[in-house]
């Protein structure tokens, strides 16, 4: 199937066919893939862009995705989302040179991958994202549409504190993107965390420390989760903006305390 570039957030990417991954898949579903390599063969990016209208449960049989419990109960926009997850992670798994694996949801949610593979989904409303790495099993992605209205309001009440809420305001008025941006970012280090330190945090365990159009999205952390992730350690997740949505990853080696994607 026809593919294209991923909407502007990436200037270089590379346009995978659905055909390289899923031969004889139907096309409708996902509308594009991109792949952007973080790390030279070890750590990829995989946006895809999916119409929430073509889903349909032959479609899990045809792409080799397993059904996890409680499926029944899903609304279309769920089984949509949690698909397109899974074919974003087909596309990563077979840019790492992998064989195509079901990656079911464990008790808390969090992807089980292949071994030796490590790996995050985020999905939007038309737009799902996967990372994966095999050297840096400290990673996480988030991708949001811009946040507007009621639902800004509400982010900017329940992620973020004053003194961050100061740092995205732009003559009087909290930027969109930037707070969008921030969320994003929050929620990116929790999923990148999470496996790890299996235990619930909230966004005022992440403070913001300078204004992110700076160049650097810099959190802190404010609690002490583990022994490797204690109190004071500096998260710098990379990003992406359009005028539409935001993309947002991290991805460390175990013993970095600090430090942004793979180079
Ligand atoms: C996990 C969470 C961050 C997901 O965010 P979301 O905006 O709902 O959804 P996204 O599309 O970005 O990500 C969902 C995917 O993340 C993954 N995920 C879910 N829970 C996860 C966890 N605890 N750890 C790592 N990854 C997780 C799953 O792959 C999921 O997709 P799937 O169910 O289709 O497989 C969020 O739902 C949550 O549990 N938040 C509570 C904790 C929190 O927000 N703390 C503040 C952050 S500092």
């Amino acid at each position: 199937m026809p593919v294209s570039r991923s909407r502007g957030l990436f200037d270089a990417g590379d346009p995978v066919t659905l055909d390289e991954v899923f031969p004889a898949a139907p096309a409708g579903f996902v509308t594009s893939l991109c792949r952007v390599w973080l790390g030279p063969g070890t750590t990829v990016l995989i946006d895809a862009a999916f119409d929430e209208s073509q889903v349909s449960d032959p479609l899990f049989e045809r792409f080799g995705v397993g059904r996890p419990d409680g499926f029944h109960r899903w609304v279309p926009r769920r089984r949509a989302e949690y698909l397109a997850g899974r074919i974003a992670a087909g596309a990563a798994l077979a840019s790492l040179g992998e064989a195509l694996h079901d990656v079911p949801p464990d008790a808390d949610r969090v992807p089980v991958w292949p071994g030796g593979i490590h790996g995050s989904i985020s999905h939007s409303r038309r737009h799902a994202a996967c990372v994966l790495s095999r050297g840096y099993p400290v990673i996480g992605v988030d991708i949001e549409d811009i946040v507007q209205g009621d639902s800004l309001s509400a982010i900017l009440e329940t992620a973020m504190t004053a003194p961050e809420r100061g740092l995205i305001t732009a003559e009087g008025r909290p930027d969109p993107r930037l707070a969008t941006l921030v969320f994003s970012a929050k929620e990116a280090v929790y999923k990148a965390l999470f496996p790890h330190v299996r235990t619930f945090f909230g966004f005022e365990a992440l403070r913001l420390e300078q204004a992110p159009l700076a160049g650097t999205l810099r959190l802190r952390l404010q609690t002490t989760l583990s022994p490797e992730f204690a109190a004071g350690t500096i998260f710098e997740p990379d990003w992406r903006a359009t005028s539409e949505r935001v993309l947002t990853w991290l991805a460390l080696a175990p013993d970095i305390g600090a430090g942004n994607a793979p180079a």
